[in-house]
């Protein structure tokens, strides 16, 4: 799938962007498969909200139990003083996760196949675990901001092989929040581990690891990419998206995996049961 300047590119910077990876009809039917979730979805259920800012505190059993069913989450900006929704339901959702790729045929049938499995291997996961699938809305006016941050810190594993698949569903841009990443970061330290408390089913924490400052915006670039683009990260690349204050939602998709002989900690907030077991490409 990559030639040798493809995987260079990968080792020396972290990260490869491939336009063109997903055809529009595809996506087509996961942004309505999406649609048809939020849809379903009972606003007055829970409230529960999604941000990256106050992440411990936000943790709770229905962000718990979101791994292995599909859940929705709303922006932090979704409502209002009175508590009721600023703009549409389906403009407030900040995210569904997170096992939308084994519980729903659609996502299945777009997170799996030769195309994906061969460039899983390409990146080192020959045979792979998934063991999370986000699809986040970027809403207009209301996307949040997702903090300087390195995927490891929720997929711990020895050795470390988690790799993000990230698909652009929308063009995303500068305007409407895209990805920012540090070129090269990849080599530096995992800084923080976010665990289950030791006993607890449904507390985490934040573990400090080391305190190599975050990238600013001399060393961080911007990572513009067109609808059906995938963009392809190393688990230690610090990577961000700003607010999107914009008129135009950003939709993506993504995969977490790692590979499926590593050592996954028990630690790790996301775990399965055998009712649903993690699979690969
Ligand atoms: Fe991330």
């Amino acid at each position: 799938m990559l030639n040798a300047q493809q995987l260079t590119q990968y080792r020396r910077d972290g990260f490869l962007v491939l336009p063109g990876f997903k055809a529009a009809a595809e996506i087509a039917g996961i942004r309505q498969r999406a649609l048809q979730i939020v849809d379903a979805f009972d606003e007055h259920s829970n409230r529960s909200i999604f941000t990256t800012n106050d992440q411990v505190r936000q943790t709770d059993d229905y962000f718990m139990g979101s791994a292995d069913t599909v859940r929705c989450f709303f922006e932090e900006e979704a409502f209002l003083e009175d508590g009721s929704l600023r703009q549409a339901k389906h403009l407030s959702i900040n995210k569904i996760g997170h096992a939308l790729h084994d519980v729903d045929p659609v996502f299945d049938h777009f997170s799996r196949g030769p195309s994906l499995a061969s460039l899983a291997a390409d990146l080192g996961l020959g045979s792979a675990h998934i063991w999370q699938s986000m699809y986040i809305f970027k809403q207009p006016g209301i996307g949040g901001e997702v903090r300087w941050h390195q995927d490891a810190t929720f997929f711990d594993t020895l050795p470390m092989t988690v790799t993000t698949f990230w698909f652009a569903l929308e063009d995303a841009t500068r305007a409407n929040g895209c990805l920012w990443v540090q070129p090269g970061g990849h080599m530096g330290p995992l800084r923080e581990r976010f665990v289950k408390v030791d006993g607890s089913k449904t507390a985490c924490a934040m573990e400090a690891l080391d305190g190599t400052p975050w990238p600013d915006e001399h060393s961080a670039v911007p990572l513009e990419a067109s609808a059906g683009t995938l963009v392809v990260f190393h688990g230690l690349l610090p990577h961000y998206s700003a607010p999107n204050r914009s008129a135009i939602s950003r939709h993506a998709y993504t995969l977490h995996a790692t590979h499926a002989a590593a050592t996954y900690s028990p630690r790790n907030w996301l775990q399965r049961t055998a009712a649903l077991p993690v699979r690969g490409f």
